[in-house]
C-alpha cells in the first residue's frame, strides 16, 4: 500500500493563560515603565523600523511576576514532558526573560534565541484583528514551485494569529518573527519573550547543566540572582 511517512515535523505548543494571570501581566507592565530602553511607556510612537526590547532581561525573576512564571513553567514543562517525552525529572530552567514593545511602525524580524533550548512567547497586549508571528523554514527552500495551495510539505512561512493571553512554545533554533503594526495603530504590541534551557538527565545519562535538587535555587548569571 502506498503511504507518505511524514519525519521530523516542527512543533509549536499553542495555549492560553487564565484571566487572572493575564490580568496581573497587564497591570505588570503598566507598573513598570522603568523596563524601557526608550520612549516614555505608551505616551509616544517610536516609528523605527525594529521594535523595542526591556532593558531588564530577567522579568519572571521579578517577584510581582510568580504566576506568570510558574504558568510557563508548568507549560514548558507540559511540553518537556508530554511532546518531547522526556523523563518527568527533566525541568524547564528559565534562564532569561524580557519584555518586547512593537508600536506603530514596527515589526520584528526572522531571528532565533541564542543560547536556549527551548522558547516561549507570552502575548500581554495585542490586537487580534492584525497581529501574528510568523515561523520560517530554514535553510531556505532552494526551488519555489507553483503551488495550488500550501501544505506542511511546500510552506516555507507560517503564521498564527494571536490574541491577549496566547502563550506559545517552540525550539529556540526555530526562526520566527511578528507582523508590522500598522501606523494607525494607538497601541504597542507587548509580549513576553522567556528562554530556558533543560535540567536533568540527558541522553547519554550525564547531567545536563548541573545537578541541583534545589527548586529554588538559581544560576548565578549576570544579574547576579541571590540563592534562596
Ligand atoms: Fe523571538
Amino acid at each position: 500500500m502506498d503511504r507518505i511517512v511524514t519525519i521530523f515535523p516542527k512543533t509549536i505548543y499553542v495555549t492560553q493563560s487564565d484571566e487572572e494571570t493575564l490580568l496581573s501581566a497587564k497591570q505588570l507592565v503598566k507598573d513598570f515603565p522603568e523596563l524601557w530602553s526608550k520612549s516614555e511607556y505608551f505616551k509616544h510612537k517610536m516609528h523605527q523600523f525594529d521594535v523595542e526590547i526591556s532593558q531588564h532581561q530577567h522579568i519572571v525573576d521579578i517577584p510581582a511576576w510568580h504566576k506568570v512564571r510558574k504558568f510557563i513553567e508548568e507549560k514548558k514543562q507540559y511540553w518537556l514532558t508530554h511532546i518531547w517525552n522526556c523523563d518527568p525529572s527533566i525541568r524547564p530552567m528559565i534562564t532569561n526573560s524580557w519584555l518586547t514593545a512593537t508600536y506603530p511602525g514596527q515589526l520584528h524580524s526572522q531571528h532565533i534565541h541564542p543560547n536556549s533550548f527551548l522558547s516561549a512567547v507570552y502575548y500581554i497586549q495585542v490586537d487580534p484583528e492584525v497581529d501574528y508571528i510568523s515561523f520560517e523554514d530554514f535553510p531556505a527552500k532552494i526551488v519555489l514551485l507553483q503551488t495550488t495551495s500550501y501544505n506542511q510539505y511546500n510552506e516555507q512561512i507560517h503564521t498564527i494569529p494571536v490574541k491577549d493571553g496566547d502563550l506559545l512554545i517552540f525550539l529556540s533554533d526555530l526562526y520566527h518573527g511578528v507582523n508590522y503594526v500598522p501606523e494607525s495603530k494607538v497601541r504597542p504590541r507587548i509580549s513576553l519573550a522567556v528562554n530556558s534551557i533543560p535540567r536533568g538527565d540527558s541522553l547519554n545519562g550525564t547531567y545536563f547543566f548541573w545537578r541541583d535538587d534545589h527548586d529554588n535555587d538559581r544560576p548565578n548569571l549576570a544579574h547576579n540572582i541571590t540563592k534562596n
